[in-house]
C-alpha cells in the first residue's frame, strides 16, 4: 500500500517538475517546487511531499497561515533519519509549546526532552501538541536535509482528532505563513537567499504548484503581475494568541471594494485593522470561499444582485452557503469564467485585484451559479480577532501569488485565464 501510493506520487512529482520547470524558470538555485491538487468535498488544497527513511509519502494541507509542517505519524511509522529537537536546542523557538516527553519506545513522534511543536488545524476543535524534529524531507525529487517539521500522532488523542476537516486523504498540514518555522523560511536560511515562494491553486482535476524558494518571476507572466504591500497585523491572531508578538499570517490593505466599477458603501473602518487587531483582509486557504464580515457582507450580495439584474441574470433560489443564486443559463460565458459583474479589491495604492466569474461564481448545482462568498458572520474563529474579509481557496484559483517576505510585498497575476493561461500551464 505504502510503496504504490510512494510510486504514484512520485510519477505527479516528476509530471510536474517535466511541465513546469522550463516555463517557470523561477529561480536559478534548484527550485522547490511542490504539486497542488484540489481535495473536491472540501474545497481545500493539499500537496504530496516524502518524509523519512525510508521515505514515506504524505499528502499535506496547504494552510497559507500555517506556522511549520507537521504530519501524523502514525503508531507503525518509525523513520530512522528523525531526529528529535531537544529543549535546549537553539532550533527550538522560544514561544515553543513547552518540552515534551514519551513513556513507549522511541520513534518519531515519542521522544524524550524534545522541544513542543503546537499543530494547529484552524478547522478542529481543539489545539494538539506535539515534538519538533528534523528528518529529510524530499521535495521535487530532491531530499533536503536538516528541515525542521512536527511530527504527532493523530490517533493517540481522546477528544477530537488534529486531523479533523482535513481532506480525507490528508495527514497534516504544510504551513506557510511568516514563521520562521515555515518551509520557506526554513529554506531560504538553508540557501542564504531571501525568503520568497509562489503558488498557484488549481481548479478542479488539474494540478497547481507552490515554488517554496523563488528567485524572480518568470519574464512573461511578470508582466502582468501587479504587487501591493502585505502589512502585518501587530495583534498575534492565531489559535494560540501570545501578547505582543505579531500575526504571522499574510494581510493585504484592501481600501474599498467595487462592484461593477462602483465602490461598495462601507466605511473604511470596517475594513482596516483596529487596535486589538480587528479587521483587515487576510489570505487563507483553509477558507474554501471568500469570508466577509457580516456588516460588509450583506451591502456586497445587494450591490452584486442589483448589477446582475441589470445584465438579466435571473435569481433564483439560494444555496447554502451562498446567497445570491443565478440561473446559469441567463449568464453568458467568457475565457475568465461566467460574466458578471466584475468585483474589484482596490488595494493600498490604487491596485486593484480583479475578480472574473470564474473566480466569483460557483456551480451550486445543475443550472444554477452563486456568488462564491461567504458570510462570514461577526464571531472570531479559532482565533481571537476577526479579519473583515479572509480571501478564501476559490477566489485564487489560477491566480498566481508570489509572497516576497523580506521585503513585505504581494505579487498576483489576477486570473490568469485573461492571458491564456492557468496555474496548470502557464
Ligand atoms: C524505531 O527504530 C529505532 C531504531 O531506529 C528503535 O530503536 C526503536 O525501538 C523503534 N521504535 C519502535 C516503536 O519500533
Ligand atoms: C523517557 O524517559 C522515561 C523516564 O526516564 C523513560 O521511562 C522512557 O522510556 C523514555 N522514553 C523514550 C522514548 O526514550
Ligand atoms: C492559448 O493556448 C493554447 C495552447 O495552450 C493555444 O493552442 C491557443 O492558440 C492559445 N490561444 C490564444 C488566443 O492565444
Amino acid at each position: 500500500m505504502a510503496t504504490t501510493s510512494f510510486a504514484i506520487n512520485f510519477f505527479i512529482l516528476s509530471i510536474i517538475s517535466l511541465i513546469s520547470l522550463p516555463c517557470l524558470s523561477a529561480s536559478s538555485h534548484s527550485p522547490f517546487l511542490l504539486p497542488i491538487k484540489k481535495d473536491y468535498s472540501t474545497n481545500l488544497f493539499y500537496t504530496t511531499l516524502a518524509i523519512g527513511t525510508p521515505s514515506k509519502s504524505f499528502n499535506l494541507a496547504i494552510d497559507l497561515a500555517g506556522e511549520n509542517l507537521w504530519y501524523d505519524c502514525d503508531k507503525n511509522y518509525n523513520s530512522s533519519s528523525y531526529s528529535p529537537i531537544t529543549c535546549d536546542s537553539k532550533s527550538c523557538p522560544k514561544d515553543a509549546n513547552g518540552c515534551v516527553g514519551c513513556n513507549g519506545a522511541f520513534k518519531p513522534g515519542c521522544t524524550n526532552n524534545t522541544c513542543g511543536a503546537t499543530t494547529i488545524n484552524q478547522l478542529a476543535k481543539f489545539i494538539f501538541g506535539g515534538g519538533y524534529g528534523e528528518d529529510i524531507i524530499v521535495i521535487s525529487q530532491m531530499k533536503v536535509h536538516g528541515l525542521i517539521s512536527a511530527c504527532i500522532e493523530a490517533e493517540g488523542f481522546t477528544s477530537g482528532s488534529p486531523l479533523e476537516g482535513l481532506p480525507r486523504n490528508t495527514k497534516g498540514i504544510l504551513g506557510l505563513s511568516r514563521s520562521q518555522l515555515a518551509l520557506p523560511n526554513q529554506l531560504a536560511l538553508e540557501n542564504k537567499v531571501q525568503p520568497k515562494f509562489s503558488i498557484c491553486l488549481p481548479s478542479s482535476n488539474k494540478l497547481g504548484y507552490t515554488n517554496l524558494m523563488v528567485e524572480s518571476i518568470d519574464g512573461s507572466v511578470s508582466k502582468f503581475v501587479q504587487t501591493t504591500p502585505l502589512i502585518i497585523n501587530p495583534v498575534s491572531t492565531g489559535a494560540v494568541s501570545v501578547k505582543g508578538v505579531p500575526s504571522k499570517e499574510y494581510f493585504i490593505d484592501v481600501k474599498s471594494v467595487k462592484i461593477d466599477g462602483n465602490v461598495l458603501n462601507i466605511k473604511p473602518s470596517q475594513l482596516s485593522i483596529d487596535k486589538k487587531g480587528n479587521g483587515g483582509t487576510k489570505i487563507s486557504t483553509m477558507s474554501p470561499f471568500t469570508e466577509l464580515q457580516s456588516s460588509v457582507y450583506k451591502p456586497f450580495v445587494r450591490d452584486f444582485v442589483k448589477k446582475a439584474l441589470d445584465i438579466k441574470m435571473k435569481r433564483v433560489a439560494s444555496v447554502a452557503p451562498f446567497e445570491a443564486c443565478f440561473d446559469s443559463r441567463t449568464i453568458k460565458k467568457s475565457v475568465t469564467g461566467f460574466v458578471v459583474p466584475t468585483i474589484d479589491l482596490v488595494l493600498q495604492g490604487g491596485v486593484q485585484w480583479r475578480i472574473h466569474g470564474a473566480n466569483s461564481m460557483v456551480m451550486a448545482k445543475e443550472n444554477v451559479a452563486c456568488l462564491a462568498f461567504v458570510d462570514g458572520g461577526t464571531e472570531p474563529r479559532m482565533s481571537f480577532v476577526k479579519a473583515s474579509i479572509v480571501i478564501g481557496g476559490y477566489q485564487l484559483v489560477d491566480n498566481l501569488l508570489v509572497f516576497d517576505l523580506d521585503s513585505s510585498k504581494l505579487s498576483f497575476s489576477s486570473s490568469l485565464l485573461l492571458h491564456n493561461a492557468s496555474c496548470s500551464h502557464l
